[in-house]
């Protein structure tokens, strides 16, 4: 039988536990520690390169300064400016992408599992929202200037039904927020989900789950 001093001790483990999920990215124990992206040794984040080592340009990217090419099945593209493009970023807890839309122009229903994301409006005008766990859809039109919040880890999309090009800079709290596309995690994984897995899911037949899957081919 565990004696209350153990209970008392899982009951800390565990709250300490919620405490580090409920944060975004681990606080900095340091001034910088650039990314050293070669390193061979795998750390939560990245090892620190030599402080000799470290220039400017560790911090400083010119990767979102123009548009990206959306001439893709979507119509979108998203360019990150994280810590793989910024090495500078490793444990500071934030970064940023640029994403630039076609008119018709979509970036697909996704998650953020380590950041909230907060989107200004470069130019053209946007459809988005995000889904609650309550599955209630929070929903809003946005023009240039405008700026709209994601929370962390909801599904949430951006659509362009104007007429002319669309563009934003997102700003994360997570140095590296990683990605999960709803349609190309599910249809496009390597080995793929089984086809009764997902024709269960979405209550449907095999034979629309396949040719779902013909779409999401992965890319070679
Ligand atoms: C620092 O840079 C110098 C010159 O490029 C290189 O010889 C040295 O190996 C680097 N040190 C580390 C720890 O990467
Ligand atoms: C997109 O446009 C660029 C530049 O015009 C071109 O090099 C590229 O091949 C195009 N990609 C596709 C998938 O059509």
């Amino acid at each position: 039988m565990a004696s209350p001093t153990s209970f008392l001790s899982i009951f800390l483990c565990l709250v300490a536990f919620l405490f580090i999920t409920v944060s975004a990215d681990p606080d900095m124990l340091q001034d910088l520690c650039v990314a050293d992206l070669s390193s061979g040794i795998k750390v939560n984040g990245f090892p620190c390169k030599d402080a000799a080592n470290v220039t400017s340009l560790d911090f400083f990217s010119q990767g979102i300064a123009n548009p990206g090419l959306t001439n893709n099945t979507f119509g979108a593209l998203v360019t990150g400016a994280n810590v793989m493009t910024i090495p500078g970023l490793n444990t500071l807890g934030v970064s940023l992408a640029r994403i630039d839309y076609a008119p018709g122009g979509l970036n697909p229903p996704h998650t953020h599992p380590r950041a909230t994301e907060v989107v200004y409006v470069l130019e053209g005008t946007l459809d988005v929202g995000f889904l609650t766990t309550a599955n209630r859809l929070i929903s809003q039109s946005l023009k240039k200037g405008d700026v709209f919040a994601f929370p962390r880890g909801l599904v949430h999309f951006q659509k362009n039904n104007g007429r002319v090009p669309a563009a934003v800079i997102a700003a994360f709290n997570s140095q590296l927020p990683g990605t999960q596309s709803l349609g190309a995690t599910l249809f496009g994984s390597t080995p793929p989900v089984p086809d009764e897995i997902l024709s269960q899911a979405f209550q449907t037949t095999p034979r629309i789950v396949k040719n779902i899957k013909s779409r999401f081919q992965p890319k070679k």
